[in-house]
């Protein structure tokens, strides 16, 4: 190791910040990704492995490809080794997305988006030979857990994980959480608000993490309670946690007329698949098309569905807004839409995702909705879709079915 415990290099403005042209790239690089990139090119510059980086939830190039510009530039890799060199895991599809798009206006190839692997996977092939990990940190502890296992686990016994923040995002918990997995753990100094935790010498035996489950409880007038199983790894919305927004729908779901006729139903950002899991539990029948943008929300619904013997009859499709799905093919939709994006509130988001269940119901079909009341999603449901009546509504939420015109 070039540092002895508990030091790390200087960081001072790089190359790799310096002399990448970033204009072509959108959104630009964030303050965060800077720090990040000129943090990593000081272990670099002292004899840190080059070679074997792994870049966890690039939201859109602005980390990747400035490095591998960088490993092309240094005319010791060809453009295909570089490439093998960098590995790209992003939870979110728009991100993978975006990272493409970025590649293409910069000129410059882009790695193949890794597939997430599960906790249980012997030797994911995106964390063998890791020598340098670059991340912001999740907000989730839980998320950052799991990827900390992950590297402790597969990556290079010398592996550096340079985890960035904002600092009014981070706490103690985040240090305390790398702390389980690494022996030396310690926080940068600060630039742009933001900061770089560093961890490193991964930890023997730190028992395996596993998906997490949890049991819940829901009851519907007139009907038996019916057990839940619920079940998260990664960057999954909410964990294994019932939403109480969707615990709302659901209950109101079920004492309206349903879904007669429909073949199939679209349980529309699936999360930890607390919708599917439910209504194929309820209804024999019924086959739910469980969609999301997010790896780890796909993995999460699948080990729900497994978890609650009903995994025949849902189908997980990792999409970014029902892309994939036809025009006015669509008899029923449900939705909790997201009502943030990365760590700001943002009503557009939802907008989005209403726009593209509009498109994709057929006239005459429904889309059955919860959010925050103070949101006010009904003129947009009722504007995109048709004519919206609500289902139910308690101190928080209100649920509502709109019918597409
Ligand atoms: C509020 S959560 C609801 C999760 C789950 N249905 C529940 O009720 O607990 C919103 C979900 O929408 C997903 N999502 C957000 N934007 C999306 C997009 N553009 N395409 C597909 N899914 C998206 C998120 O990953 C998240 O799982």
């Amino acid at each position: 190791m070039p540092f002895p415990a508990g030091q790390t290099p200087d960081v001072q403005p790089s190359s790799l910040t310096q002399n990448f042209d970033f204009t072509p790239l959108s959104p630009p690089p964030e303050a965060v990704d800077l720090l990040l990139l000129d943090t990593a090119a000081a272990w670099w510059a002292n004899g840190h492995p080059r070679e074997g980086v792994l870049i966890l939830d690039d939201r859109s190039g602005a980390l990747t490809l400035p490095v591998l510009d960088s490993l092309i530039s240094a005319a010791c890799a060809t453009v295909e080794d570089a490439v093998a060199a960098v590995r790209v895991l992003q939870d979110e599809l728009g991100a993978e997305r975006a990272l493409q798009g970025n590649a293409r206006r910069a000129n410059l190839p882009a790695p193949p988006p890794a597939e997430l692997p599960s906790l249980t996977e012997e030797a994911p092939a995106a964390f063998a030979g890791v020598h340098t990990v670059l991340m912001h940190l999740p907000r989730s502890l839980e998320t950052l857990s799991d990827w900390a296992w992950l590297i402790r686990e597969h990556a290079a016994a010398d592996v550096v994980v340079l985890a960035v923040g904002r600092d009014k995002h981070m706490n103690h918990s985040m240090n305390q959480v790398l702390e389980k997995h690494f022996s030396d753990v310690s926080a940068g100094r600060g630039r742009s608000k933001s900061r770089v935790l560093t961890a490193r010498g991964p930890r023997e035996n730190v028992p395996s993490s596993a998906p997490r489950k949890n049991t819940h409880q829901v009851t519907v007038p007139g009907a038996p309670a019916t057990e839940l199983t619920l079940c998260s790894l990664g960057a999954t919305y909410g964990g294994t946690k019932l939403d109480p927004g969707t615990r709302l729908m659901l209950q109101a779901v079920e004492a309206h007329p349903g879904f007669p006729g429909a073949e199939y139903v679209i349980d529309f950002g699936s999360g930890n698949g607390t919708v599917s899991a439910f209504l194929t539990l309820r209804h024999p029948q019924l086959r739910v098309i469980a969609t999301d943008h997010s790896a780890s929300a796909m993995q999460s619904t699948q080990l729900t569905a497994e978890a609650n013997g009903v995994a025949a009859r849902i189908e997980t499709v990792r999409d970014d807004a029902l892309s994939r799905f036809e025009d006015a093919s669509a008899e029923v939709i449900l939705l909790n839409p997201p009502f943030h994006q990365g760590n700001a509130v943002d009503p557009g988001a939802a907008h989005r995702l209403i726009r593209s269940a509009a498109r994709v119901l057929a006239p005459g079909g429904r889309i059955y909705s919860v959010w925050n009341s103070h949101l006010k999603h009904r003129a947009v449901l009722s504007k995109e879709v048709g004519l919206t009546e609500q289902l139910a509504r308690d101190a928080r939420f209100t649920v509502t079915v709109s019918t597409k015109r």
